[in-house]
């Protein structure tokens, strides 16, 4: 089938790729023509695992095709919009200027009988507006909202083996074609064929969820850390009982990223508008929770390190979570920042967010090597679980730092074994 995906950021670049890989036909566009001009290069401006591979290998078959002009749109029969719904600069609601602005240019091009499929996250009623738009323009495009809930890291898998399919439509008929695209390839998938507000529903409700059962572990974290209590006992203890689970039970730094904290207060934002700001204010205190996780890990480092001033800070981190280089509201590096702004001497190592981190935040020192970044180290920071550092080997590392002192942010390391090798080691809800 020939299909487009307009916005080529983490979602679009993955989605199209992917789809290209399967032998569908696939048009990208985008607005930003770096961006086009790295991927029509075989470079992905981000790191997904396996990513990179398939691109390669759809642009040799030369299913896919990248370019800036919408007009390029014009013969395909789905076309997917992948664009960013960022927090608006002014307050916590969504922007969707950029989703309107594509919406637009796709509706001038698109052929009549052709698909929009929406798949960014927007608050609930956009789909609706949206397909008035289409109607008042007596156009015979029809419209599905298709939220989307890959996790970067894992978003190659997710895509080709989705764990539910969602789509919104005005009426079940107008959700077959895109129903069976997807049964095509990921046949077992359970699908939802259900109305507009309830598929924007189910995606930001699903990160609600999340955002709650992290915050609600950083909570019992809060209590722990006067009480004397393990944080990390009593996630296990309450998360073995199946109605509970232990998945984003992980108490520490808390969460991050493009997706969870602008679409928790988007949701807020949106809440409010319809006048059921009770219903959700909840959030806004697992909010705080999650804001607070980050003040507590520079408020342990500072107690550490007493004056920070001119001493070295080693962070191990800057993604938002491992396998991954985004570092939008990554906690690992607000920390970073924010201990840098206080006069420590911060140096940052990742795996792979270290180009990413630069660009965010040019101020910061990056190294790329771990023992380097070690060297001399007066307080060592573990604020991203990547497997590089959860399998350091404390008794090897211990001669590199000036002072044999590390916060695990994640709470992922063997206490026991880093303790034996003489690692005093800190944490958030509980004493070690
Ligand atoms: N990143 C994820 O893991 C993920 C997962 C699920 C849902 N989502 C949702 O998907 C949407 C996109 O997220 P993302 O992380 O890919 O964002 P992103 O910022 O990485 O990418 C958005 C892309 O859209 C492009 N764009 C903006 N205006 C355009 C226009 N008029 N025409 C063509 N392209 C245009 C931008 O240049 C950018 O490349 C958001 O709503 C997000 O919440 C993201």
């Amino acid at each position: 089938m020939k299909i487009s995906v307009i916005g080529a950021g983490y979602l679009g670049a993955t989605h199209a790729i992917c789809m290209a890989s399967l032998g569908h036909e696939v048009v990208v566009v985008d607005v930003d023509s770096e961006k086009i001009a790295l991927l029509k290069g075989g470079t992905l401006p981000f790191f997904e695992p396996g990513l990179s591979e398939l691109l390669s290998s759809v642009l040799e078959t030369k299913t896919i095709s990248f370019t800036t002009d919408i007009t390029a749109i014009s013969e395909c029969a789905i076309n997917f919009l992948c664009i960013g719904t960022p927090q608006n600069r002014e307050g916590i609601a969504a922007d969707l200027s950029a989703l309107e602005r594509a919406f637009d240019s796709v509706l001038s091009v698109a052929k009549s009988d052709s698909i929009i499929v929406g798949k960014s996250t927007v608050p609930v009623g956009t789909a609706q507006r949206l397909a008035r738009e289409l109607s008042n323009k007596k156009s015979d495009t029809t419209l599905n909202w298709n939220p989307e809930f890959l996790r970067e890291g894992h978003a190659v898998a997710d895509t080709f083996e989705p764990n539910r399919i969602v789509i919104g439509a005005l009426a079940p008929s107008d959700a077959r074609v895109l129903a069976d695209f997807y049964r095509s390839f990921s046949p077992n998938t359970p699908q939802f064929i259900t109305n507009f507000p309830t598929a924007e529903l189910v995606k930001v409700a699903a990160n609600a969820f999340l955002a709650t059962k992290i915050s609600f572990i950083n909570a019992m974290s809060e209590i722990a850390d006067a009480t004397g209590a393990d944080v990390t006992v009593l996630a296990d203890a309450i998360g073995i009982d199946d109605r509970i689970g232990r998945k984003f039970l992980g108490a520490g730094i808390g969460f991050g990223g493009g997706c969870l904290p602008k679409d928790i207060r988007a949701f807020l934002a949106r809440a409010d508008e319809l006048g059921l700001g009770e219903s959700l204010a909840f959030l806004q205190e697992f909010d705080l929770i999650n804001q607070r996780a980050r003040s507590r890990a520079v408020a342990v480092a500072l107690k550490e390190l007493g004056n920070p001033k001119g001493k070295k800070v080693a962070i191990l981190g800057a993604a938002f979570k491992p396998e991954s280089d985004d570092v939008r509201d990554s906690p690992a590096l607000e920390i970073a920042q924010t201990l840098a702004a206080l006069g420590a001497d911060v140096v940052v190592n990742d795996p792979r967010a270290l180009a990413s981190a630069a660009e965010k935040v040019p101020d910061l020192t990056y190294e790329e090597s771990i023992t380097q970044t070690l060297q001399g180290a007066e307080l060592t920071m573990l604020l991203t679980e990547w497997n590089e550092y959860r399998s350091l080997d404390p008794e090897k590392v211990i001669g590199l730092v000036k002072t044999p002192t590390l916060f695990d942010g994640r709470n992922v390391l063997d206490v026991g074994k880093w303790q034996t090798a003489g690692w005093k080691l800190l944490a958030l809800g509980r004493s070690l």
